[in-house]
C-alpha cells in the first residue's frame, strides 16, 4: 500500500511558488482581523501578558501570510496591554515567534523573508503538528491558517483497489457515504491529536486562533470550487494515464490526505476533545473569500498548494502537465464553477480550559 508523503507547499519564491500564490489564504487573515482583535481583547487575560510573550504558528509554510498572522496577533496583544495596563508594551514585553511546519517545508525562504523592523525574536519548529513539537506551556497564542483540514495519512483502505473503501477519486468528494465516514474518522482522530498536543504546549488560559475554510452543513465537497478543482486534478491524472504518460495503477493508488469538514462536524470534534472552549466561531464573509473565478488563477493557486504532493508521486513533468489540463478543464466547466455552492471561511477562537 502506498505511504502518504508530507503535504508541503511549493517552496522558494519563483513563479510556481506558494510564496507568490497564496494571497487567497492571506485575504482571510485581513478580513477576520477585526474579529480577531475583539477576541484577543475580550478573551485573553491581561495576567498572561508579561515580560515574555510567545506566539506560535502551526503550518506556517514559507511566507508571507505567516508574517501577517503573527504581526496581527502581536499588534492586538500590544493594543490590549497599552489600553488595560496603561503602559508602553515596547518597554515591557519581549515577543517570541515560533514557526512550525513539516521538516521538509522551505524554512530557508521563510527566514530569508522575515520582515525588516519586526519586534520579535524567532525560532523554527520542524515537525508534524499532529504530535507534540514544543515543551509544555511554551506559548500564549497559537495560530493555524489554512492548515486545519489535513489528515496525517489517507484513511485505511482508500487507496487499496481490493478494499470495499477504495476511492476512485483523489479526495473525499462527499458522494460516497462510506468513503466520507472513513475520511471523517481519520480527520477526527488526527484533529484530536492536534488539539491534545496544543493543549499541552499552551499556557493555561492561552488561545488558539484557527483560520480556514470548511463546508457548510449538508454541502458536498465536489459542489464547491475547491472540490471541483480537485476533481479536475483527478480527471487530469486519469487522462494522462489513458495517454500512457503515467501508470494507471499509480493514479488509482493516489489520494490526498485532506478532509474539509462540515461546520457541525468541526464543532463536534472540538467539543468532544474537551480541552478547549469555543469562544467564537465566526463565518467570515468577504469579497476575497472565494478563489478568484479565473481558470488560470485557479490552476496556478492549486499548483502552489498541491504541486509538491503531486511531484512526490508522479514527478515534476507530470505535475506540470496536470495543472495545464486543470486550466483547460476549468475553462470548459466554467459555468459550473460560477454556480458552485459557497464554502465557509471561518475564524474559530479556542481558549484552553
Ligand atoms: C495551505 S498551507 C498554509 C500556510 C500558511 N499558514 C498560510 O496561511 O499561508 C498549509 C501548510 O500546512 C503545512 N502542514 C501540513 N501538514 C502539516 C503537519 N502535519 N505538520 C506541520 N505542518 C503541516 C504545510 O506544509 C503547509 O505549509
Amino acid at each position: 500500500m502506498a505511504t502518504t508523503p508530507k503535504w508541503i507547499m511549493i517552496g522558494g519564491d519563483g513563479p510556481e511558488s506558494y510564496h507568490q500564490h497564496s494571497s487567497h489564504q492571506g485575504a482571510l487573515l485581513e478580513a477576520a482581523k477585526e474579529k480577531m482583535n475583539e477576541a484577543i481583547s475580550a478573551k485573553l487575560s491581561l495576567d498572561l501578558i508579561s515580560d515574555r510573550f510567545s506566539v506560535a504558528d502551526f503550518g506556517c509554510a514559507s511566507g508571507p501570510n505567516t508574517f501577517l498572522a503573527v504581526q496581527n496577533i502581536i499588534d492586538a496583544v500590544e493594543d490590549k496591554y497599552r489600553k488595560e495596563a496603561g503602559q508602553n508594551p515596547a518597554e515591557n514585553i519581549e515577543f517570541q515567534v515560533l514557526f512550525n511546519d513539516s521538516a521538509t517545508n522551505d524554512f530557508n525562504t521563510l527566514f530569508q523573508e522575515l520582515p525588516a523592523g519586526r519586534r520579535y525574536y524567532t525560532a523554527g519548529v520542524p515537525g508534524s503538528f499532529f504530535g507534540r513539537v514544543l515543551p509544555k506551556h511554551s506559548f500564549h497564542i497559537g495560530v493555524i491558517n489554512y492548515a486545519f483540514h489535513f489528515t496525517s495519512k489517507n484513511p485505511k483502505g482508500i487507496t487499496d483497489r481490493d478494499s470495499p473503501l477504495w476511492n476512485r477519486d483523489m479526495h473525499c468528494t462527499g458522494f460516497n457515504k462510506e468513503v466520507k465516514k472513513a475520511y471523517l474518522d481519520q480527520y477526527s482522530a488526527d484533529t484530536k491529536n492536534l488539539l491534545d498536543a496544543r493543549a499541552e504546549e499552551l499556557v493555561p488560559g492561552g488561545l488558539m486562533l484557527l483560520f480556514g475554510s470548511c463546508l457548510r452543513d449538508g454541502v458536498k465537497m465536489s459542489e464547491t470550487v475547491t472540490g471541483m478543482v480537485m476533481d479536475f486534478m483527478g480527471a487530469s491524472l486519469n487522462d494522462l494515464a489513458q495517454q500512457g504518460v503515467i501508470d494507471q495503477d499509480k493514479v488509482d493508488a493516489f489520494s490526498t490526505p485532506v478532509y474539509f469538514a462540515e461546520e457541525g462536524e468541526l464543532r463536534k470534534i472540538i467539543k468532544e476533545n474537551g480541552k478547549f472552549t469555543i469562544e467564537a466561531f465566526e463565518d467570515i464573509i468577504h469579497p476575497n473569500g472565494e478563489f478568484p473565478l479565473d481558470p488560470k488563477i485557479l490552476a496556478i493557486s492549486f499548483k502552489a498548494c498541491c504541486g509538491a504532493l503531486l511531484t512526490a508521486h508522479f514527478g515534476v513533468d507530470t505535475m506540470r502537465k496536470v495543472f495545464e489540463l486543470v486550466e483547460v478543464k476549468a475553462r470548459e466547466e466554467f459555468s459550473r464553477i460560477q454556480n458552485a455552492k459557497p464554502g465557509m471561511q471561518y475564524l474559530i477562537v479556542l481558549r484552553k480550559n
